[in-house]
């Protein structure tokens, strides 16, 4: 049966691409990033700052809200979106990643992964279809198949024992979304570490299922920069042109430039906030760190030229000032600023794409994120 398609490209110039993705909640503009709204809630912001900054889709997490408040909850409660009041666009990982990094006593067999749960030491058992009963309960508008992402550097023979069970795992993961109500998407996982072959045998394994989109997924996870760059060169021109691509887990602003100039579509990454949270804001001129004395009588703010109000209007000795302090909103302020700086980022690349000189755009950006912070 073939799978529909709910993306539109609008435009491309060289490998860099636009588009729509339209969703249950709402359309989404491509290449987007998803801020991380984890356990159904933005750390440090509120929804309404999340909308205002121009995202138009959120990344939960099926791991962290089955444990709690649990899927068959928030179901009753008439699913993820009102339950939180967020009301548009969001995705779900799967919640394998998540086990991996926070769940103790894991154990991997081919029927399911097996952990106790880092809240209150429950055994619990995730199976591809478990996961994917979850995400339609939690009204994901877009799930993720239970895959397995193994860490870098790692052994070859265990990168591809993974990637073939998450392989396996996609085709469970799809049966199981047979019963999901029209316009909700399911998207696979290409796994295969740092190895080409096995990035390429992962996506055509994929796309022989047929998914509605396609992850790329086991990087940012301890490997170099390049090495994370040549994988998505190695993955994405194999993937279906018509369809989007979602680099998982990443990154920085630079990550996230050099991956769209190599094709990828969508997003996600905990280091606007969690940065914010430690200090550090994201600017035109690349990362300010706040908690450096230096900013203790600055009374610019960090982009005078910037769309966004606190970005204008807050002085960095202020914003120092609460985060040395331990201000509460110091962290708000922050996680604020610097989600609004990755959506403008986004925003621009769009813009940049349509108009057809990306490349002039990719180079100015890096030449000012180079001549630092003054
Ligand atoms: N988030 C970041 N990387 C990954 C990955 O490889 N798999 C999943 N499911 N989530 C991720």
């Amino acid at each position: 049966m073939s799978v529909p398609n709910h993306f539109d490209l609008l435009a491309t110039d060289g490998a860099a691409r636009t588009g729509r993705l339209t969703t249950p909640h709402g359309v989404v503009r491509t290449p987007a990033f998803m801020p991380v709204g984890t356990a159904g809630a933005m750390k440090g912001l509120h929804w309404r700052e999340v909308r205002d900054a121009g995202a138009d889709i959120v990344l939960g997490n099926t791991y962290h809200l089955m444990l709690r408040p649990g899927a068959e909850r928030i179901a009753a409660l008439g699913g993820l979106q009102r339950f939180t009041t967020w009301n548009g666009p969001m995705l779900t990982d799967s919640g394998g990643f998540q086990v991996m990094s926070l769940a103790q006593l894991r154990k991997v067999s081919e029927k399911a992964v097996n952990f106790r749960s880092h809240i209150d030491g429950a055994a619990i058992e995730l199976s591809p279809e478990r996961a994917i009963e979850v995400q339609l309960l939690l009204g994901s508008d877009i799930a993720m198949q239970l895959d397995e992402c193994v860490r870098l550097p790692a052994e070859r023979a265990d990168i591809e024992r993974a990637m073939q069970l998450s392989l396996r795992w996609a085709e469970r993961c799809k049966r199981a979304f047979e019963t999901a109500p029209d316009g909700h998407m399911l998207f696979g996982i290409v796994q295969g570490g740092d190895v080409p072959e096995l990035r390429h045998a992962s996506a055509r394994g994929l796309i022989e299922l047929g998914f509605h989109g396609y992850a790329i997924g086991g990087l940012a996870v301890g490997e170099p920069q390049e090495v994370m760059l040549a994988m998505i060169e190695e993955a994405a021109p194999i993937l279906p042109a018509d369809r989007p691509r979602y680099l998982m887990g990443v990154g920085t602003p630079e990550d996230m430039l050099e991956a769209v100039a190599r094709g990828i579509d969508m997003f996600d990454c905990v280091m606007p906030t969690r940065n914010g949270r430690h200090g550090v804001a994201f600017t035109r001129f690349g990362p300010v760190n706040l908690r450096n004395a230096r900013h203790a009588d600055d009374p610019r703010p960090l982009d005078e030229a910037s769309d966004w109000p606190s970005t204008r209007n807050c002085s960095r000795a202020y914003l120092h000032h609460l985060i040395k302090s331990g201000e509460t909103l110091g962290a708000m302020l922050l996680s604020e600023i610097n989600i609004a700086y990755y959506q403008r980022l986004m925003r621009d690349i769009r813009e940049a794409i349509t108009r057809g000189s990306f490349e002039t755009f990719r180079m100015q950006t890096r030449a000012d994120w180079e001549q630092g912070d003054i």
